[in-house]
This record gives structure tokens, C-alpha cells and sequence, in this order.
């Protein structure tokens, strides 16, 4: 898998090479592992993935939020994928639903409040793993910080769990529909950890994709994971292009954790870092904050050397996460004292995008689309 990946990452990587505008999956007249059609333009560039779907509106992980992500126009919609008991994928940010779903408030699931230890975190609520899915399918969704999104309590109630299968169909349906593929960024959640419970989730997620023909190297994904092993695993199943997650600086991927390997993200963002994860992944995630850092106030700073870096590795950047609210702006783009108010969101994902970034992962997709679409006219 990685030898047959070599060309179509060097193409990226040549494509990459040429700075913004000329990067990545998707870049114009570039033929490359991203799965572009004849005329080379069926991402664009920097291209927006819908976080969650459109989280920022809507629950996250909800037929609510993927379709309002594309409906709003958003290049490619995101899943996190966890397990439940009987081994179907599931669309949560995290195996523990407490906070995103009405589990709480089910009697009959009471005694499955549990307090488990998840990649060194002790965690106390319900967990998917301890559900079947005809069971989960009972719950319904809510809103994950009601406290900053009230609005999106407006539709707490109003959406199941969704399956990775009935994602994988509504894409296909909405495809058809649109006379266009629907792109979709898959995240596998805790690998390490679910493997250990005998619910590995690669060769799920990677059974599925082969299902619906999107195991190519041209097929409409990009896999993703904070665990590089997990990553590495998914490119001996399928050829889709994948990015490797980075968590803060002074972390360490949790197989790294499990392994004893002593390589902390910042490690990893070093050149010989990228070339290690160039070797299997075609891109990176790592935080917006890597890419422009925050002094101890809070204010952004100048742009780190990551963009440079990764693109001199052959690896395109698909950073996280651009939200509209105050909260979570740098506070040179805060407008206001209402933490909970939108910020001179546009005014920062457009100093974003113009690091040379090839992509990014928004809450608010068309906020994101918005700064995208000046980005390119400039
Ligand atoms: O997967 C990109 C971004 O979603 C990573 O952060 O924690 O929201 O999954 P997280
Ligand atoms: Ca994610």
C-alpha cells in the first residue's frame, strides 16, 4: 500500500510545493491521490469541511447538522466514528454520549452509568460501547454547550445517532441528487482503545468504505486519526487519502502512549516528524493554534514554520477548528465581552487561510466558506 501510494503523494506533494492556491487534494489541473475528475477542480482550494457537520447551528454528529453543512455549500462533511456493543459505527465525537445525547434522562439505561478509564482519562457516564445499536438508536441528540449555542437547543430531541452505513447512503442519495460525489473526512476515535475491547474500528471503517466503492485512492474521503497507527492500519485496507491529527505540542498520540514511544506532537511537527508521517498519510491536522500561535493573553501571533514544513514534507494542512464565537477566537479578533457573541470571525480565518493552509475544518461552515471564496479572489 505505501509503495502504490508513492505516486500519487509525490503528485500532492509537487502540488503542495507550489504554496496556497496550488496545493493539495483537489488543486486546480492536478492529478493526484484526492480523487479529482478530468477537469481537476472537484475540490477547491483551501477547501472547508463542515465540522460535525454544521455544529455551529446545529447538535453536532446529526443528520441535522451534515445536511445543513452541505446544503450551506461546505466542500466535505466530518464524522468521528466510535463503536457500539454489537460492533456498528456510530457518528460521535466521543464513546461517552452523556453530553451529547438524552441518555440521562432514560431509566432504563440507569444502570449503565459507568466510570471508565479512556486514553488515561477517567471518564464518569454512558458509554456507546455498552449499547447496542437498537438501544442507542432510542436516544436522541442534543446540543453538546448549550451554555454557548442556546439557539441549538432549539432542535435538542430531534435527531438519533447516526450510523456510519446511513451516512455512507444519504451521501450516495445527496450525490445523485447534486449531480456531484459528497466528500466526507472520517475520523476513527480512540483506536488503540476500542482494538483492546475487540472492536477494532479500521477494518469496520474500511468493510463499509469497500461496500459503497469509496476504498480508492480517488474516492471521495479522507481518513483521518490522532493516532498515526491507526492511520497507518486503514492505508493496508484502503488507498483513501489520509491525514494524521496532531493534538497540542506537548502530548503524545495515545498508540504512541501504549507503545512506549517516547515522540511527543512536537516531535512530530518537525521536519524529520512530517517526513516520518509523510511516509504513510498525505496530510496533517493539527490546530489552528499550531499554525498561528496565542501569547499568554490570548492574542495571535505570527505564523509558526508548519505550513512551510509540512508542504516541504508533500503534506497538505487540514487544520482544526474556526468558530464563529468569541470564546474561542484569539483575543485580537474578539468583539465585545459576550463570550457566547460571534467575533470578527471572517477577520481571523481569513489571517487563517492565509498562512497557505490547504483547508479547514469549521463549526460554522459558511462563515468558513465565506473567508475561503475572498481568499481565492484575492
Ligand atoms: O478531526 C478534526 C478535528 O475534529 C479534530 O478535533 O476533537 O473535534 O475531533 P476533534
Ligand atoms: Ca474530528
Amino acid at each position: 500500500m505505501q509503495k502504490r501510494q508513492q505516486p500519487g503523494r509525490r503528485t500532492v506533494l509537487g502540488a503542495a510545493a507550489l504554496g496556497a492556491g496550488a496545493a493539495v487534494f483537489g488543486g486546480a489541473g492536478q492529478a493526484s491521490a484526492s480523487g479529482r475528475g478530468a477537469a481537476g477542480r472537484e475540490l477547491p482550494v483551501p477547501l472547508i469541511v463542515g465540522h460535525r457537520g454544521a455544529s455551529g447551528y446545529r447538535p453536532e454528529h446529526t443528520f441535522g447538522s451534515y445536511q445543513l453543512a452541505l446544503d450551506m455549500g461546505a466542500d466535505v462533511i466530518e464524522q468521528d466514528l466510535v463503536p457500539t456493543k454489537d460492533g456498528h459505527l456510530v457518528c460521535r465525537h466521543e464513546n461517552d454520549i452523556t453530553a451529547t445525547t438524552d441518555v440521562s434522562a432514560h431509566p432504563e439505561f440507569a444502570d449503565r452509568k459507568t466510570t471508565k478509564t479512556v486514553d488515561g482519562t477517567a471518564l464518569t457516564g454512558w458509554f456507546t460501547e455498552d449499547f447496542t445499536l437498537a438501544e442507542l438508536k432510542t436516544l436522541r441528540a442534543k446540543e453538546r454547550i448549550p451554555g454557548t449555542r442556546q439557539h441549538n437547543t432549539l432542535y435538542d430531541g430531534r435527531w438519533q445517532v447516526p450510523t456510519f452505513e446511513e451516512v455512507l447512503r444519504w451521501a450516495e442519495r445527496e450525490g445523485r441528487k447534486r449531480g456531484r460525489r459528497v466528500w466526507l473526512h472520517i475520523e476513527t476515535k480512540h483506536p488503540t482503545y476500542f482494538r483492546k475491547l475487540g472492536l477494532g474500528l479500521e477494518e469496520r471503517v474500511a468493510k463499509a468504505l469497500r461496500a459503497h466503492g469509496r476504498h480508492r485512492e480517488d474516492s471521495p474521503n479522507f481518513l483521518q486519526s490522532f493516532e498515526p497507527g491507526s492511520i497507518q492500519r486503514l492505508g493496508r485496507l484502503v488507498d483513501c487519502p489520509k491525514v494524521v491529527l496532531l493534538d497540542a505540542p506537548n502530548t503524545r498520540p495515545w498508540d504512541f502512549v501504549e507503545a512506549g514511544d517516547p515522540r511527543t506532537v512536537a516531535d512530530l511537527i518537525k521536519p524529520a516528524g512530517l517526513k516520518w508521517i509523510a511516509g504513510f498519510a498525505q496530510g496533517i491536522g493539527p490546530s489552528l493554534t499550531d499554525i498561528i500561535p496565542r501569547d499568554a493573553a490570548g492574542n495571535s501571533g505570527k505564523p509558526t514554520s508548519l505550513v512551510k514544513d509540512a508542504h516541504a514534507a508533500g503534506l497538505v494542512l487540514h487544520p482544526y477548528t474556526g468558530r464563529n464565537e468569541n470564546t474561542f477566537l484569539p483575543t485580537d479578533y474578539r468583539r465585545g465581552t459576550d463570550p457566547d457573541a460571534y467575533g470578527d470571525a471572517l477577520g481571523y480565518f481569513a489571517a487563517c487561510l492565509a498562512t497557505g493552509i490547504d483547508g479547514m475544518f469549521s463549526d460554522n461552515p459558511d462563515t468558513a466558506l465565506l473567508a475561503a471564496e475572498e481568499f481565492r479572489k484575492r
